[in-house]
């Protein structure tokens, strides 16, 4: 291949979160559709910029309309879906910016390729919600449609979702509030997040 990376010549991450005074992650979402992965997300985040921190979020819905809107949701799909989730997050956690990521990310197969792009940058939070809680809660009429057989390959009635192994994580959204969830989630990013003053840029 004629490619010729130019990584080396450019500042690097530590010159980045010094700047931003954080360490970059990638805080990865799983579970179902409805399960409360966005409202999570999105609460643990407003946390964190009024503590100063630089964060963003890349969700399933989102990417779908722009660099997704070409993928589907059949397996084959989902692979491309998630190792361009995955390959955004890393482009991102190398500028030293807390990442959360929401997308169902169904399958271990999933999960795995994910930690393969990211290693230790990532951990994994599978946000627990049985499928009848969230097609009670359906707050996109995805359930309704899919039980009228108007959404191929739903996940969780004709698409599996498989329940991560060993999650950094689990966060069951039958039991916990939302700040609840938010401050579980912090908890757990809290110490990951902390620069070392001993990182000098070089
Ligand atoms: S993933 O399986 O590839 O990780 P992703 O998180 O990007 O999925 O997208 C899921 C979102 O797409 C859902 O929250 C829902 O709003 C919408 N959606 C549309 N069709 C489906 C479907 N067949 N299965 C699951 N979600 C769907």
């Amino acid at each position: 291949m004629n490619i010729h990376p130019e990584f080396h010549r450019f500042l690097n991450r530590t010159d980045k979160e010094k700047l931003l005074d954080q360490k970059g992650i990638v805080v990865w979402l799983c579970g179902l559709s409805g399960s409360g992965k966005s409202t999570i997300a999105n609460a643990a985040e407003r946390v964190l910029h009024q503590q100063g921190h630089f964060t963003t979020i890349l969700d399933g819905d989102n990417l779908r309309t722009g660099l997704n809107s070409n993928l589907g949701f059949t397996d084959e799909d989902r692979l491309e879906n998630i190792r361009r989730f995955a390959e955004v997050a890393k482009l991102f956690v190398s500028q030293g910016i807390i990442t959360f990521v929401s997308a169902i990310t169904p399958r271990g197969e999933l999960r795995d390729m994910a930690r393969g792009i990211l290693g230790n940058d990532m951990i994994e939070i599978y946000v627990k919600a049985s499928y009848e809680a969230c097609e009670q809660r359906d707050v996109k009429g995805l359930y309704a449609k899919a039980a009228r057989g108007e959404i191929k390959n739903f996940t969780g009635r004709d698409n599996s979702f498989e329940p991560p192994n060993d999650p950094d994580l689990v966060i069951d959204t039958e039991q916990s509030s939302i700040e609840d969830a938010a401050i579980l989630l912090l908890e757990a990013i809290n110490s990951r997040i902390e620069t070392n003053p001993d990182d000098e840029p070089q």
